[in-house]
Parts: structure tokens; sequence; C-alpha cells
């Protein structure tokens, strides 16, 4: 079983990037803690970031060819905004689960919206790094 992760535009700033929200640790600390744990839970996983929406667009349609068998996605700032990547995450058959850092209820009236929540099995939301572990463990539960 293989997990893909898809990380949006400005993650890998990470570390760098409004500490006080998101964090001190980098995106390959982040993705080195999720590979751990995925790997305990019995997953293969790959990542990809990209701050171009065309690219994860193209990213998710791959999944269909490459033997991903859930997808885990931080949108990011096109959570709000990518009706593209939502009608993308809707062209795929298999399961879905959004994730995001900090809280997205708990901060800006515009990120409050999410065009792909709908198109996803969930959404976690507001647990720094271990929003993407407890995705993993939502798809070991599922397994
Ligand atoms: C984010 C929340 C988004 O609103 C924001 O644009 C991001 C990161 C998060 O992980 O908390 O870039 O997806």
């Amino acid at each position: 079983m293989k997990l893909l992760i898809i990380h949006g535009p400005n993650l890998n700033r990470l570390g760098e990037r409004e500490v006080d929200i998101y964090g001190t640790l980098s995106l390959d600390d982040i993705n080195a803690r999720i590979s751990e744990h995925a790997s305990q839970k019995g997953f293969e996983t790959d990542f990809f970031q990209s701050n171009h929406e065309g690219e994860i667009v193209d990213k998710i349609h791959e999944a269909t060819q490459n033997g991903t068998t859930g997808i885990i996605l931080n949108g990011a700032a096109y959570t709000h905004t990518s009706v593209a990547i939502r009608d993308a995450l809707a062209s795929v058959d298999l399961p879905k689960i959004e994730v995001h850092l900090s809280n997205i209820h708990a901060r800006e009236e515009f990120r409050k919206h999410s065009y792909s929540a709908a198109v996803c099995k969930g959404i976690i939301s507001g647990f720094g790094p271990n929003s993407y572990l407890l995705a993993v463990d939502a798809f070991a539960l599922d397994a």
C-alpha cells in the first residue's frame, strides 16, 4: 500500500515561514516523520511538493497509474481557491484525506472554505505536523 503525500504552495518554506503558526520543522523534517510513521503502519510513501497548481493536478492524475492506494493532500492556499485541484481529486477513484498544520477554522474568514474538503473522505486540521500522522492512522484503521 502506497500513500502519496502532496504539499501545496509555500510549504517548501516550512521552518522559516510564519513559525508561530506553522512551527520550526522543515518540510524535510516533516516528511521524515511521516515516512517513519507510515512505514511502522506498513505503508510506502511518495512525497511531492509544488508551488504550481497544474503540477499538483498532474500528480493527482498520475496517482491512478503508479500504484498509489491513498492520497494525503495539504493543498495549502490552493485549498481555498482551486476548483481545478478539487476536480482532479474528484476524478480519481482513490481515498483522499485533506490535512492542514493549522486549524483553518480558527484563522481568517477566507481560510474557512475548502474547495477540496467535499471530495475527500475527511479533513484533519490543527495538529501541526501530527495532522499528517493522524491521516496515516486513518488510512491504517481502514486498511
Ligand atoms: C495550511 C493552511 C492554509 O490556509 C495556508 O494557505 C497554508 C498552510 C496549513 O497547513 O495550515 O499555506 O494549509
